[in-house]
């Protein structure tokens, strides 16, 4: 394994870079890097009052940042289309895709298509995105696609019964979190097989911050007491060492497809972004093709890739 660090990251100019969330925690990180690394960063978020906010912190540290703002409301198929339709309007080429923004934890709510939130939000939603987009990678020399996981994938099931709401499902928001979470493993691993079997040259990643101080954990009554959330960040790394592990999945030159980065220390909990591995659950191929089943019946889309 290589020593990596975030000054060896080679100029990253000319690169069209979309992140997800990029308006806040590990997405607003790894745009700050990936900016001050001259790549063009296109921030994906819902709401572009955040967004440009996040712009403006950015641009404070490096002026000639270059960054353009885009709405998507990853809960709503039809925001995602039409964020499509305008990348396809505004952009030639896209170098590298980080799905990165997510939801932990939240009160029942469904998505525009009556989808449990959490699958639909940062699965489903991506699920869609990556497949429209795929078109635009081929003239990329370094074409990268990174899907933001997390620990939580080890506790994770597929429950099909689960993705849409059923009054008789007791909704248990931690256990769906990590369903969602296994998801963009499966989600990767089987892009990254199918992607192989067309030839076609585009990396598939994944990438998990350990755990990190952001605005996820908005939802957890645990984290909103004091002594518990100073327990946990006792523990916890920063937002910025979080990003990492989706920043050198999105730029090492030695990264491989299918590869998945995480912290090196403290069961992975914190830590330099090193390779690290994922359950064998989330290798399952049967699990990975029922997902992927259930994933374009859901959105309508499928792999169609013109070269
Ligand atoms: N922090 C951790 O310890 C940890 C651990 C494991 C995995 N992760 C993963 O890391 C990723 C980033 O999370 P974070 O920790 O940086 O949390 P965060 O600070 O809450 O950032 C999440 C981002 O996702 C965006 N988002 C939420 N719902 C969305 C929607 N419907 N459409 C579009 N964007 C939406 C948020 O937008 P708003 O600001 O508008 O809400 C925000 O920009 C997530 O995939 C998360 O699962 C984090």
């Amino acid at each position: 394994m290589t020593n990596w660090n975030v000054e060896d990251i080679t100029s990253q100019k000319g690169k069209n870079i979309i992140i997800t969330g990029a308006n806040s925690g590990i997405g607003f990180e790894a745009a700050n890097i990936l900016a001050k690394k001259e790549a063009h960063i296109i921030m994906a978020c819902r709401d572009l009052s955040r967004a440009k906010e996040a712009k403006q912190a950015i641009i404070s540290e490096f002026a000639s940042a270059s960054i353009a703002l885009y709405e998507l409301d990853l809960s709503s198929l039809d925001s995602v289309n039409s964020f499509v339709k305008q990348i396809k309007q505004d952009y030639k080429s896209i170098d590298i895709l980080l799905n990165n923004a997510g939801v932990m934890a939240p009160p029942y709510t469904q998505t525009k298509e009556g989808l449990e939130l959490q699958f639909g939000v940062n699965h489903i939603g991506h699920f869609s995105l990556t497949l429209q987009l795929l078109d635009l990678f081929v003239t990329s020399t370094d074409p990268r696609i990174v899907n933001v996981a997390s620990l939580a994938h080890k506790f994770g099931r597929i429950k099909v019964e689960s993705f849409y709401y059923r009054p008789s499902n007791r909704y248990k928001k931690n256990i769906a979190y990590a369903q969602s979470k296994l998801a963009n493993l499966l989600f990767t691993y089987a892009l990254d097989r199918k992607l192989k079997s067309l030839n076609l040259n585009i990396k598939v990643l994944a990438a998990h911050p350990g755990i990190s101080s952001t605005n996820l954990g908005r939802h957890s009554k645990v984290l909103s007491f004091r002594g518990i959330r100073k327990l946990v960040n006792a523990f916890n790394q920063s937002s910025y060492m979080g990003s990492l592990p989706s920043v050198r999945a999105c730029t090492d030159l030695d990264a491989k497809s299918g590869e998945y980065y995480g912290p090196s220390r403290l069961f992975e909990v914190k830590g330099d972004p090193i390779v690290v591995s994922s359950t064998k659950r989330s290798h399952n191929q049967e699990l990975q093709d029922l997902l992927w089943d259930e994933s374009v019946r859901i959105t309508n889309k499928k792999i169609d890739v013109s070269i």
